[in-house]
């Protein structure tokens, strides 16, 4: 089975700039400039869906300076990269609470939507002041609000309340990497993950190369995938 959809959570770029005596924002520069280098890959490699967790609700209990620095890199981001993302036909989606994040960011995010609207190669998905839990508890006042309003009915099944998700465009997540040897989730795509095969990799996500991403799916392809059923003869 293809390796439609990866999702990685970057982890690391603070220890990889401390590590070589730079700020921890140092990090996420290059941070930001990998996720070009990964987009390519990635689509090169066949994947039509790459899902990127680049701040988290829980991320504003960082410093001022460097939740500052992480609002103002999308406009750094596209600035550089969204010509050649466009020639390429990427399409950018953000996913998440994007009407509480500075008014310039909420805009430039919003613009690389609209300007991406009609491509269709790769989905570059970014999750901007993205949490999982958040985004089922936004689902579930939704579905209220419209059995309230008389809109549904009561019993509504798994396929109809992922109607309510923000991820509602895109299929499940096959893979979901996450870079510099954590073992942990932290509050991503819970649902979306229910069936994926996890890659946790010891590399930071300035070090997750194209090669590193490839190994990743070479494993991933040998994985015998059930989704709760019997293993295949
Ligand atoms: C986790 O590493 C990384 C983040 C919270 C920020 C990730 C953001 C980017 C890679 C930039 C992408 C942005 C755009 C707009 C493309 P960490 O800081 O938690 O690292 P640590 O665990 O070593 O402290």
């Amino acid at each position: 089975m293809g390796c439609e959809h990866v999702a990685i959570i970057m982890d690391g770029n603070g220890r990889w700039a401390k590590a070589q005596g730079k700020p921890r924002t140092a990090g996420h520069l290059v941070g930001a400039d990998n996720v070009r280098t990964i987009a390519i890959a990635a689509n090169e490699l066949g994947v039509k869906y790459l899902t990127l967790y680049a701040f988290s609700t829980e991320n504003w209990k960082r410093s001022a300076d460097e939740v500052n620095y992480i609002m103002k890199l999308p406009a750094v981001f596209f600035k550089k990269y969204m010509q050649e993302f466009l020639d390429r036909g990427y399409r950018m989606n953000i996913i998440g609470e994007l009407d509480k994040l500075p008014k310039n960011t909420e805009k430039v995010l919003r613009d690389a939507m609209d300007e991406s609207r009609n491509n269709t190669g790769l989905n570059l998905n970014i999750c901007m002041n993205y949490g999982s839990q958040r985004e089922i508890v936004l689902a579930a006042n939704a579905y209220a609000k419209d059995v309230l309003e008389g809109k549904k009915e009561l019993g509504i099944d798994t396929d109809e309340f992922e109607q309510y998700l923000m991820t509602k465009d895109f299929p499940p997540v096959d893979l979901l990497i996450r870079t510099s040897g954590e073992l942990r989730i932290s509050n991503y795509l819970l649902w979306q993950i229910a069936y994926a095969e996890l890659a946790f990799v010891p590399v930071s996500w300035p070090e997750f190369t194209p090669e590193v991403l490839k190994r990743c799916l070479d494993e991933y392809s040998g994985r015998d995938r059930r989704f709760g059923g019997v293993k295949s003869e």
